[in-house]
């Protein structure tokens, strides 16, 4: 269809559109934002949004207005080619523009039934006009909840190329919690490490650490491994180089990742695998390194960032942090405690590695 053959509605003509609905006993669902450069987060909600009513208007902020509310570079996509995007979703059957910052007049003209708002809003914070104008529509008001992980600022600043070809490029391989990979999200979002994870890979289809994934927008892949817990066959391992390799990182970071790896990761990778453990090494190598600290009657153990090698446990040592074996501890909470070093540890490393 040629560029010029799409036009917005206009509010008279939503109007009418909520006026036959009303006829038929149905309802109009109303919601407005910026949404310039549209992410899954944007059509999960409008999606939500849609299923209150019987159909959905979505009011556009104007370039102009846009500006106002985000600052000058914004919105990166025009008002036409938001709109035009827009009104081409399954949810919406209607766009119109709008030049205030305010939805107010808008409201006013076509008095929706159902009133959607995004976000951290409750209706107590809504802007006192517009919630004037929805009270006197007699609209109802429902707050649906953000979709986390995604957003259009998050999106822009991963397409800002400046300095992007300086940040570290990670994988991460894990089994189970996932807290030293939030560790890793943390402190990429503080500044403090100038990386992204750009793929998830576990052996545990159902693990906290891929669901960590998942809510951050990373791709989160299971590798099956078949029964042995700590082996992978030959084709698991070769799986694991292709993802490794097609998402283009620089570093590979195990943590709790229960199963041995190998080649063909191993040579791809040299002297580029890090492993966390839960031990002073070469102290402890292998499985429920805390539980033998405390059986071993320590008083003090820790954990150890290292290069993976072939030989489990047994590569170049990195980075080292020591913690108390305190009395009464049992493995789970020496556990607890050597994790909250290793959550400083590991990203640490991390902001020191030289691509
Ligand atoms: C970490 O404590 C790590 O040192 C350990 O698994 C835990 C994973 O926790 N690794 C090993 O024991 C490897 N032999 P997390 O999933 O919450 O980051």
């Amino acid at each position: 269809m040629p560029e010029d053959e799409y036009s917005p509605m206009t509010p008279s003509q939503v109007r009418q559109l909520r006026d036959e609905l009303d006829s038929q006993g149905k309802k109009l669902v109303f919601t407005n934002g910026c949404f310039d450069l549209l992410h899954a987060g944007h059509v999960r909600y409008l999606n939500e949004a849609r299923a209150l009513g019987d159909a959905m208007v979505v009011a556009l902020n104007s370039d102009e207005s846009v500006r106002e509310l985000k600052g000058p570079s914004r919105p990166i996509n025009p008002e036409h080619d938001r709109a035009e995007v827009m009104a081409a979703l399954r949810a919406v059957d209607a766009v119109v523009v709008f030049g205030d910052k305010r939805a107010t007049g808008l409201i006013e003209t076509i008095r929706p039934h159902i009133y959607a708002k995004g976000g951290d809003y409750t209706v107590e914070s809504l802007n006192a006009e517009e919630r004037a104008a929805l009270d006197e529509a007699g609209a109802s008001i429902r707050i649906l909840p953000l979709v986390p992980g995604r957003s259009t600022t998050k999106t822009i600043q991963r397409m800002n190329t400046d300095g992007a070809g300086d940040r570290l490029r990670i994988g991460v391989l894990g089994s189970g919690e996932g807290s030293n990979f939030r560790a890793i999200l943390a402190a990429i979002a503080a500044g403090s490490l100038q990386a992204d994870v750009c793929v998830a890979i576990s052996d545990q289809a159902d693990s906290r650490f891929l669901k960590t994934a998942r809510e951050a927008g990373i791709p989160a892949i299971h590798v099956d491994g078949g029964p042995n817990p700590r082996r992978y066959n030959d084709a698991a391992q070769k799986e694991i180089a292709e993802h490794l390799q097609r998402a283009q990182v620089d570093v590979v970071v195990l943590i709790g990742f229960m199963r041995i790896l190998k080649e063909p990761t191993l040579s791809l990778y040299a002297d580029r695998i890090v492993n966390v453990h839960p031990s002073l090494l070469p102290k402890y190598k292998g499985a429920n390194a805390p539980q033998m600290a405390i059986e071993a009657g320590d008083t003090e153990t820790g954990c150890t960032v290292h290069l993976v090698t072939a030989e489990i446990d047994a590569g170049r040592i990195l980075a080292k942090a020591a913690v108390p074996v305190l009395p009464g501890d049992t493995p789970e909470t020496l556990h607890g405690r050597i994790k909250e070093q290793e959550h400083k540890l590991l990203p640490g490393v991390l902001a020191q590695w030289k691509k």
